[in-house]
């Protein structure tokens, strides 16, 4: 079958938005398709380019941010908090893996979440499930949850505020948040970490503010062009009205690119390979990655694999596993040999295999399971000779108590202190940071 933006169309749609009106859906996707771009396409092909050279074991991907963005939170201080710890934990990963790290985050769109089931029911009560912003809002009122092509829209207008701010920081003001100065490492004078750990983790971090002052010092740069930290940005490509409406040809390039953003992924439910998001997703000239889980075997992601980058294309394809701390030792080690040779970019998602609810019902992951999960991964891939080449989280600037552990994190009685997430539990700030330690230290070695 050809290819075309709308060839997904005549495939099963799986998560398909339940739009009740087809002519209110066709007005919110052209009046999309009007609309300027959210990226470029030289931008995207600077990422592939950086993806090709992690797929390479020359860089290291970091990715991270909400599970589910929200139109509420996209304000000022989420927004830097998002960047400031991103940006902090690479430099922790720099000096870690002395490799360059490439930023992506789960931002500027991360608007449609995949739900179990379609409907949710509260008190004899059903209405559809909430679907991210991007559909529907999380209010449990009929008016709220009725997925809305309208916020397509509101979701795009956004996504391009968000990039917008996210633009003008790197472009600018953001100097100061990287400034060994701002660097507020109060997790490391935290009393529940062993002395051992405590002296190495400072250690880490004065090392790191020293370098960048000697740099500086030295006249080599200015530090915001030392880093001249560029963000990209991700998020499942799991509406395609949202995605075809934003995916076009570019001139003096070949193909179609998908404008919405840098690296849409698949997500772990809609990675079906006559699927109507294969079919998508195959067709388009950005880097794609796909969320494996436990559930799929071997050979169907290696066909997977062939259908999104027959040609083997470097920085084409990224798999993002995420088989649990438990399912990573049985699941890993097939998926490596059947993809052989091809040039795929390994990213641990130690998150999503992970979620469990507590006792009390709540949705958490503990810090010792994520862990655990990526240092699994980490061995699986050094005994059969691939590179991790990158991590994904879910994780937030704030000071939420959604997952539990780490060496200050909340234990499960004070996860509603601050429980903010409109979807899974994100990490919080010290339990990101403390992560990056962690990390950069098992890589060093
Ligand atoms: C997600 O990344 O929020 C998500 C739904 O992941 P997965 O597709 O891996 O379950
Ligand atoms: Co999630």
């Amino acid at each position: 079958m050809t290819w075309s933006p709308s060839s997904w169309r005549e495939k099963l749609y799986a998560q398909a938005p339940p739009y009740e009106s087809p002519d209110e859906l066709r007005v919110a996707e052209q009046r999309l398709a009007a609309l300027p771009p959210l990226v470029t396409s030289w931008e995207i092909e600077r990422l592939r380019g950086l993806l090709a050279e992690a797929q390479a074991g020359r860089r290291f991907v970091l990715m991270g941010g909400d599970c589910a963005e929200t139109i509420a939170e996209c304000s000022s201080a989420a927004i830097a908090a998002k960047l400031k710890i991103l940006l902090q934990m690479s430099m922790v990963l720099v000096h870690g893996l002395q490799r360059p790290i490439v930023r992506v985050g789960r931002f500027a769109g991360q608007y449609a979440k995949p739900r179990s089931r379609v409907t949710e029911c509260r008190d004899g009560v059903e209405l559809p499930s909430y679907f991210g912003d991007l559909v529907n809002r999380i209010e449990f009122d009929p008016e709220a949850r009725r997925p809305n092509p309208s916020h397509l829209l509101t979701g795009y207008q956004h996504a391009a505020l968000t990039l917008n701010f996210i633009r003008a920081l790197v472009e600018g003001g953001f100097a100061d948040l990287h400034h060994p100065r701002q660097w507020d490492l109060s997790f490391v004078r935290n009393a529940a970490l062993r002395p051992q750990q405590r002296e190495e983790y400072e250690r880490m971090s004065q090392n790191l503010a020293d370098g960048l002052k000697l740099m500086e010092a030295l006249g080599e740069a200015r530090i915001e062009e030392l880093s001249r930290v560029d963000f990209y940005t991700s998020h499942e490509g799991l509406n395609l009205y949202y995605e075809a409406a934003l995916t076009r040809r570019v001139p003096r390039r070949e193909g179609y690119y998908d404008l919405t953003t840098h690296l849409p992924w698949i997500g772990d439910r809609t990675r079906q390979l006559d699927g109507a998001h294969a079919e998508f997703f195959r067709g388009i000239q950005n880097p794609v990655g796909i969320k494996v889980g436990p559930g799929a075997t071997p050979g169907e992601v290696a066909e997977l694999a062939e259908r999104i980058d027959p040609k083997r294309q470097p920085g084409r394809l990224m798999l993002i596993t995420r088989l649990g701390a438990q399912g990573v030792g049985e699941h890993l080690p097939g998926l490596i040999e059947a993809l052989g040779d091809r040039p795929v970019l390994w990213v641990c998602d130690p998150m999503h295999g992970n979620t469990r609810k507590t006792g009390g019902g709540v949705k958490t992951r503990s810090f010792g399971d994520i862990l655990t999960e990526l240092e699994r991964t980490i061995d699986i891939h050094e005994e059969r000779g691939t590179w991790l080449g990158g991590v994904h989280f879910e994780l937030t600037g704030e000071d939420v108590t959604e997952c539990v552990g780490g060496s200050g994190g909340p234990t499960e009685a004070e996860l509603g202190r601050n429980y903010a997430s409109a979807c899974d539990p994100r990490l919080n700030y010290q339990q990101s940071l403390e992560l990056a330690f962690v990390l950069a230290r098992r890589l060093r070695r």
